[in-house]
């Protein structure tokens, strides 16, 4: 089983996700942690409630960006992954936590990639009209929300749609392909090579639609 590190903020629910279907077995991972840079985020009790261990690190105690990288990189080296996967970690990662663990990082995104990177994303494609909404996998490069699209999937705006509503349907589809994303990686069919992304030996010219 592949060891993984997920990092969060809050609820945590793509946590979850991952984490459930490691524990009946769908998925061939290990999670040896979860950390979480708010104490107080949900995911940690629901992750410790499943008897997966749980650390938090506030950036508080921390002068700026890089130093707590440092000391966060440590914490999450100490378990010893083989994929550090961040589920609604709402911190930007410095180059050298990025270097520490290269070719080795997930993320999930709450929309379109390329379209709207950062924050508010349900409300942007609101805003903006958009019949099509809906999420993202990536490999984290130094470029935020940037790096090279895995997997995603599209759901459709609804008429009436308000940003909790559309959040709520996004969401469901982010614990499917995140979990299909970490499947490939696991069964090492998926990985970072020359700044790609590579499913089966073959360069990803566009993200997989699912
Ligand atoms: C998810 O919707 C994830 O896509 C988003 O935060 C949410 C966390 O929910 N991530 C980002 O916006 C990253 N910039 P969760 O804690 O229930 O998994």
């Amino acid at each position: 089983k592949l060891p993984i590190v997920i990092l969060i903020s809050g609820r945590g629910s793509n946590m979850l996700a991952i984490a459930e279907r490691a524990a009946n077995g769908e998925l061939p991972v290990e999670v040896r942690a979860v950390i979480s840079d708010k104490a107080d985020a949900a995911g940690l009790a629901a992750a410790a409630a499943m008897n997966i261990p749980t650390r938090s690190l506030s950036a508080r105690e921390f002068p700026d960006r890089p130093t707590y990288d440092v000391a966060l990189a440590a914490l999450v080296q100490s378990f010893e992954p083989e994929l550090v996967v961040l589920a609604g970690f709402m911190r930007i990662l410095s180059p050298g936590f990025i270097a520490t663990f290269a070719d080795r990082i997930l993320n999930i995104h709450p929309s379109l990639l390329p379209l709207y990177r950062g924050l508010h994303t349900h409300r942007r494609a609101l805003e903006a009209g958009d019949v099509l909404h809906g999420c993202s996998v990536h490999f984290v490069t130094e470029e935020l929300d940037g790096g090279p699209l895995v997997i995603q999937s599209q759901v459709k705006v609804l008429p009436g749609d308000s940003e909790s509503t559309l959040s709520a349907r996004v969401q469901q589809q982010e614990h499917r392909i995140y979990s299909q994303a970490i499947d490939w990686f696991a069964r090492g069919r998926l990985k970072l090579r020359e700044q790609r992304a590579w499913l089966d030996d073959r360069p990803l010219e566009a993200p997989v639609i699912q």
